[in-house]
């Protein structure tokens, strides 16, 4: 669990930051061993100008700012977006700042999904911020002056050396000095100007950028000893087709930001616009590409797949609603189909698959068996998978690697369900998340499913939701989840009984999702009354439930 406990250090320097008018006499005398205490106490109360002057001044070779949740732990807040607009504008001065050691600004795992918190920057706008940025530094700073800069560093620092002792003494006494009353809330109107005057800036910026912008589409390798000049600036980058512009000259442009990608998602963008972006990216570094909503048919996924050939590291793909328009009538499309998997070959790397609603019948085997590793993650949700499908899966070389299967909305009947229980006993040490939610899985079907689901030794996360189920089924659904010891939590059905009256006999799951449940909630309490009972009886106070489709996420707490 998440230490609630803010360490004395901590609480220090939440105090030092807390009031601006005081930062000239801190940043004079502040060892750069607490500038990153400072700098998170500065990010987690909101203290865009101290996050400023601390990355203007940066002492480090490298920040890092914000990282993927970790295992057991609630996310990391995500930045007020004033703060990462300060952040960035920092960067830029410190280029000029001789006590800025700053070459690699990693802001990976920042980027948030759209529908974070309202006041944290993510989504597209984090990226447009980022581009901007590294445009603006290009405008602003001449090159070559890094370089002298690196050289007049090490003559200081051996003098700043000499200093440390000193201004650790006078700490101390400057702690002292810190008053009492400078409050932790800025009146409303000062954090309302500093507001306008950092988007005024970055606006100006951003028009300044504009007019420049040239082209150069070189790849270099990152060395940044070799390149000191230079400060890599490490994120996740999200591009639709309004940003992508901005994106393609950022990475085109040869000036003293340089843009890295980990993971690359777009959206709405036609193959070509994505092609044309990977072309510029460094090669190094992206880990993975996520394309949602861009109608690819099977031409563009072609061209993109060779395109994706060159980068070593690229472990993850995934593409989202992305139409292939196949159609069994035209002629040829085997042939495409053939070359797509070729493609997906060239991926050396590649461990997690996800291809939602692509609706490719028949097809897995020739995608999949093509591959030269086996996947750890295969997302195959509205693939319209056939017996035929299931059967390859079970028997191919991936089953018995993969930790997360997701199978939704694929529907599962009784001539495939032999498949599906030889596919998870070959996965039953390895799987941790499985998803059959909307597969039409009657009472009966599972019935014949929970051994097989119970031999999962390694299973965390089980969905079975939008299935058409009884309450007896769900509560034996859920007995047999008390008996998968690693098991935290279970999102299962609504049953049947518990819909308004008039819902269709072998409902499907859209059905399932949008008929409304019934308002005698003595029923549902009596289940869940039940369904309390089971767990505690079986000792696995432990295991979550819910049948919260939409929120069961967030009782999650877990690496990705
Ligand atoms: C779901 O399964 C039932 C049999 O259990 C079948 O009658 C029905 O057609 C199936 N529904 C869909 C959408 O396939």
């Amino acid at each position: 669990m998440a230490a609630a406990v803010p360490s004395l250090l901590a609480l220090c320097a939440r105090r030092v930051v807390s009031d601006h008018s005081s930062s000239p006499r801190w940043l004079s005398c502040v060892p750069r061993e607490l500038y990153r205490e400072l700098l998170e106490a500065a990010f987690a109360h909101c203290r865009p100008l101290a996050v400023g002057e601390l990355v203007r001044r940066w002492p480090e070779r490298a920040l890092r700012v914000g990282g993927r949740r970790r295992a057991g732990q609630s996310p990391p807040p995500r930045p007020h977006r004033l703060c990462v607009q300060a952040l960035l504008l920092a960067v830029v001065r410190g280029l000029e700042n001789e006590r800025c050691a700053l070459q690699v600004l990693d802001l990976c795992g920042l980027q948030c999904e759209e529908g974070g918190m309202a006041d944290s920057m993510g989504g597209w706008s984090l990226t447009v911020a980022l581009c901007s940025i590294v445009l603006q530094a290009r405008v602003e700073s001449p090159k070559g002056t890094r370089r002298e800069k690196e050289r007049k560093r090490l003559s200081e620092v051996k003098r700043e050396q000499d200093s440390i002792f000193k201004r650790e003494r006078s700490i101390e006494k400057k702690a002292h000095t810190v008053t009492e009353n400078s409050g932790e809330v800025q009146p409303a109107t000062e954090q309302h100007e500093m507001e306008e005057d950092l988007s005024k800036g970055v606006r100006r910026k951003m028009e300044m950028a504009q007019e420049t912008g040239g082209m150069k589409g070189k790849h270099t390798l990152p060395e940044v000893d070799a390149v000191p000049e230079r400060v890599q600036v490490w994120a996740d980058l999200f591009v639709t087709a309004r940003s992508w512009e901005r994106v393609r000259m950022a990475l085109s442009v040869d000036g003293p930001l340089r843009l890295y990608c980990q993971q690359l998602r777009v959206e709405e963008l036609p193959a070509s616009k994505t092609v044309a972006l990977l072309s510029l990216l460094p090669r190094s570094g992206l880990l993975g590409l996520d394309i949602r909503y861009s109608s690819l048919g099977v031409s563009g996924l072609a061209l993109l797949l060779p395109a994706l050939a060159p980068f070593p590291s690229l472990s993850s793909l995934r593409l989202h609603y992305c139409n292939l328009d196949l159609r069994r009538d035209v002629p040829g499309q085997e042939g495409m189909l053939r070359d797509m998997a070729l493609g997906l070959k060239e991926l050396k790397n590649l461990r997690q698959l996800s291809l939602t609603a692509l609706r490719l019948p028949g097809h897995l085997r020739m995608l999949l068996s093509a591959l030269s590793q086996p996947l750890e993650v295969l997302e195959l949700p509205y693939l319209s998978l056939t017996p035929a499908d299931l059967s390859y899966l079970s028997c191919s070389p991936h089953a018995s690697s993969l930790r997360r299967l997701d199978l939704s909305e694929n529907r599962l009947e009784e001539v495939t369900l032999p498949s599906l229980r030889r596919l998870l006993s070959h996965s039953s040490s390895s799987l941790t998340h499985l998803s059959l939610c909307g597969c039409n899985l009657s009472d009966g079907l599972l019935g014949l499913l929970l051994p097989s689901l119970c031999d999962c030794r390694a299973l965390r996360v089980l969905r079975v939701a939008l299935n058409p189920l009884s309450r007896d089924a769900v509560l034996s659904l859920v007995s047999a989840a008390c008996r998968i010891p690693s098991l935290q939590l279970l999102l299962y059905p609504s049953p049947l009984e518990d819909y308004q009256p008039g819902l269709p006999p072998a409902p499907s799951s859209a059905q399932l999702l949008d008929w409304p449940l019934s308002e005698e909630l003595e029923g549902r309490d009596a289940l869940q009354v039940q369904l309390r009972t089971v767990l505690s009886e079986n000792g696995r106070s432990d295991l979550l439930l819910t049948s919260d489709l939409l929120n069961y996420n967030s009782l999650l707490h877990e690496e990705d």
